[in-house]
């Protein structure tokens, strides 16, 4: 039999019929039945095509939507509230007020109480989303940053509680920050309770924990995947797999210790979807969905970004749009373009990371040539209605040149070369550089490399460039210029440098990542008032920036339009705002190290009142807009 005629045996009555003594009540709500109604089809659908082949798939798909019901029914009046205020408003994330920032708790403020006490501080810099890294329970040592989860209901001890963190949640919400947590749902630590009875073979509540992971009993399987999978780690073990104790070989993308789920098996979604929904009604209002490229294996394929992982990502929507519907996913694929776009939807991930954007930045920076960053503009920013970019300089990650080998070669640029002399620029490998930068994941087999840094130390304060600071607000203006969310990693506004201190601690030594992950930085948070101090400067610019980009409408929503002008150190595009209001913003922006000058012809599709939205002054565009180098103009202007 087919799969799809298999998949008829999913048989939606049956569903129907069983909730009711599962979940009692639910029948009742009318809320909930509404809701059901709306998006049990498209769970159902999705069901049958991820497993319809199995015999289980009825089992799973009755209790997903038990769990479902149950977590309406206790889900806390103000989310409630909530739901409904999102589903009457359009998407708040399109809106010009939107910033965000990230930080670790423990690096940041100790625990979850310091971040409560950084509120008036988040509110004074005009955060409206805050995602606190990863912060539950996890092994002791490296836990790759707590991206290795221990239990998805307990937070880290050393943070916090959970009942702090929904009062954090609750706290925030009413100074109008939203809540943002990874669900890091690829993988578990191996000491998550499923990693135990799974190794075990245990059956636990009629649950068998023995198929939660890929395990093989020698390395034939594991070879053969190996022949089409990309290694990810190399610095910690070769290919996918690590080794059991007991000689069998288990699935880890990332470090050894993270163990791949397998979610060819209905009872993984479903246990997933109820960490899911739990977290859902402590108050979390976005999820960041951690590498969701990895989450479909399939033997013959790169085992990345397979038309199941989209399969998967809906059928989490749908459980999501039935009991916490205002809670959204944001996407974390940091792959190649093409295959970036395609989880930004509305039935899948709401928002995404653009990383694209973020590395071309940088190239751009460190070649003083904006000719790849305007194609990417031009070409690879559109988003489907609805949709953002959560736009950034940089993350708590390695930056990598994920940018397309086509659109390269389109202007004369080879795409190995290219990444090799960036990789040397910014590890300070290339006379010259002002990049204070550090290889991470160096593998000398492939050339692959990636860079880690913070933002102040890559783009010259560190290294003293006097151009430093300039090229700090120049990228974080295009951050918050492109559209979407512009996302700031907290301390980076008061331009934080590079920490080496990792290398004396044994957990973190071999990950060079901790570098552009710093503690707080109080003394740069002290001088932020200073005109003098670098803090104060970082500062100062970037408040400029961030105050116009709230009172700017156009610079709302996505949608960007090109603009064209000879030098090929300027960045140049237009913002027409959210429901493409006349005027536009045109971002000008100098990449380069030398002054440049737009004439007057090439702004003459303008009329020639302007207003320089940063410097808070009217300008003549008949005069050219000089641009210093490292520099940035917002003008609010009118097509002719
Ligand atoms: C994501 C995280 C990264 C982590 C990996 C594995 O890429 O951003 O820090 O190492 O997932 O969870």
């Amino acid at each position: 039999m087919t799969r799809l005629a298999r998949s008829v045996l999913v048989d939606a009555d049956v569903v129907r019929s069983r909730i009711a003594p599962l979940a009692p009540g639910a029948e009742h709500d009318a809320i909930f039945a509404a809701r059901f109604a709306d998006h049990f089809p498209t769970l159902h659908r999705l069901f049958g095509e991820l497993y319809g082949a199995r015999d289980d798939a009825l089992e799973a798909l009755t209790a997903v939507v038990g769990l479902a019901a149950d977590s309406w029914r206790e889900r806390p009046a103000d989310l409630r509230e909530l739901d409904a205020r999102r589903e009457a408003e359009p998407p708040f994330y399109l809106d010009a007020s939107m910033l965000g920032g990230v930080c670790y708790v423990d690096r940041y403020a100790g625990d979850l109480e310091g971040v409560r006490r950084q509120i008036p501080y988040f509110t004074e810099l005009g955060l409206t989303y805050l995602h606190l890294m990863p912060l539950f329970a996890s092994p002791e040592g490296n836990s790759d940053g707590g991206y290795a989860v221990s239990s998805y209901r307990d937070v880290d001890p050393a943070l916090g509680s959970m009942a702090e963190l929904a009062s954090l949640a609750r706290e925030l919400r009413a100074a109008g920050i939203s809540l943002v947590v990874d669900f890091i749902f690829n993988h578990t630590s191996d000491e998550h309770v499923w990693a135990r009875r799974a190794v075990a073979g245990e059956v636990v509540d009629g649950v068998d924990h023995s198929d939660f992971y890929l395990i093989y009993p020698d390395r034939t399987m594991p070879d053969a995947y190996e022949r089409t999978t990309r290694e990810i780690f190399p610095d910690d073990h070769p290919g996918s797999f690590v080794q059991l104790p007991d000689g069998r070989w288990i699935w880890a993308t990332f470090y050894h210790f993270q163990w791949d789920l397998n979610y060819a098996n209905p009872a993984v979604f479903r246990a997933m979807a109820g960490e899911m929904l739990f977290l859902a009604n402590q108050g979390v209002e976005l999820l960041r969905m951690d590498a969701v490229a990895f989450i479909w294996k399939e033997l013959g394929t790169t085992c990345e970004s397979l038309p199941q992982a989209h399969l998967l990502l809906q059928a989490f929507n749908a459980v999501l749009r039935m009991a916490a519907p205002s809670l959204l996913f944001k996407s974390e694929a940091i792959v190649h373009p093409d295959e970036v776009v395609t989880y930004v939807s509305q039935a899948e991930c709401q928002i995404s990371y653009n990383p694209l954007q973020m590395a071309l930045t940088w190239e751009a920076l460190a070649t003083r040539d904006a000719s790849l960053l305007n194609q990417a503009l031009e070409r690879r920013h559109a988003l489907p209605e609805g949709t953002a970019w959560v736009n950034y300089v940089r993350s708590h990650d390695d930056i990598g040149w994920t940018f397309a080998d086509e659109d390269a070669a389109e202007l004369g640029i080879d795409g190995y070369a290219h990444r090799r002399h960036l990789n040397d620029f910014f590890v300070d490998r290339v006379p010259g550089s002002f990049a204070r930068g550090v290889p991470f994941q160096d593998n000398p087999r492939t050339g692959d490399c990636r860079i880690a840094g913070t933002t102040a130390s890559l783009a010259g304060v560190e290294a003293g460039d006097p151009l430093g600071v300039d090229r700090v607000l120049l990228a974080h203006a295009l951050a918050l210029s492109t559209g979407g969310i512009p996302l700031i990693y907290l301390g980076d506004e008061v331009g934080q440098l590079n920490d080496y201190s990792y290398r004396e601690r044994p957990a973190e030594a071999g990950d060079s990542r901790w570098v552009n992950r710093p503690f707080r930085p109080s003394a740069a948070y002290d001088a932020r008032t200073d005109p003098r101090a670098t803090a104060g400067r970082v500062f100062a610019g970037l408040r400029r920036l961030i105050e116009v980009r709230k009172a700017t409408p156009e610079l709302g929503g996505g949608t960007l339009l090109p603009f064209r002008t000879p030098h090929r150190s300027v960045v140049a595009f237009q913002r027409p705002g959210w429901i493409a209001e006349l005027p536009r913003v045109l971002v000008l922006a100098n990449v380069g190290d030398t002054a440049v000058r737009v004439e007057a012809l090439t702004l003459s599709g303008f009329d020639a009142a302007a207003r320089d939205l940063l410097a808070g002054r009217s300008v003549d565009l008949r005069d050219g807009v000089a641009l210093p180098p490292a520099s940035v103009r917002w003008l609010r202007v009118t097509p002719r």
